[in-house]
């Protein structure tokens, strides 16, 4: 069935940012894992306990509105952590892959921006109030695991590549 209203394009929208994080949640293990440098390995593993909170946030704006999220994909999110994985195994460990691993995970947060920044204004829109304010906080950090990602890019782990070569 085509999505006509907003209300309906707002409930895809949260199923599939669902979706995306559920497989977040199953990547960053393997991100930090595979980092060299403990800081970025410790960033991975902050990012998934607050991953895990933002699924449970996304449960609850759906619970607050009374509605049932869909069982879909998002395929976008699919693609960045396939790179992710290439990254992984074609580059050396080292911080020539921990370059690579920060590389991959902006990707992700700005995708998240962009999705949680959708949602927000959508919901904004709709005058979903609660759902707002839960939806802003998982967006606004997401932004500092970017920024964090961004220092640790600049500030260590890229120099250290290039110095590696
Ligand atoms: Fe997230
Ligand atoms: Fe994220």
């Amino acid at each position: 069935m085509p999505i006509k209203t907003m209300e309906e394009l707002f409930i895809h929208e949260l199923s599939d940012t669902y979706s995306a994080e559920k497989q977040m949640s199953k990547a960053l293990p393997k991100l930090a894992k595979a980092a060299d440098n403990e800081q970025l390995a410790a960033a991975f593993e902050a990012h998934l306990e607050e991953t895990q909170v933002q699924i449970q946030r996304i449960e609850e704006v759906a619970e607050t509105l009374g509605i049932k999220l869909k069982r879909i994909k998002c395929e976008g999110m699919e693609g960045l952590v396939d790179e992710g994985k290439e990254a992984m195994e074609k580059v050396e460990e080292g911080p020539v892959r921990d370059a690579a691993l920060i590389g991959s995970a902006q990707k992700v947060e700005h995708y998240e921006i962009a999705a949680y920044g959708t949602l927000c204004a959508m919901a904004k829109q709709l005058g979903y109030k609660d759902a707002l304010r839960l939806l802003k906080t998982s967006l606004d950090e997401e932004k500092a695991t970017d920024g964090k990602l961004t220092m640790l890019a600049e500030g260590g782990g890229n120099e250290r590549a290039a110095k590696a070569a």
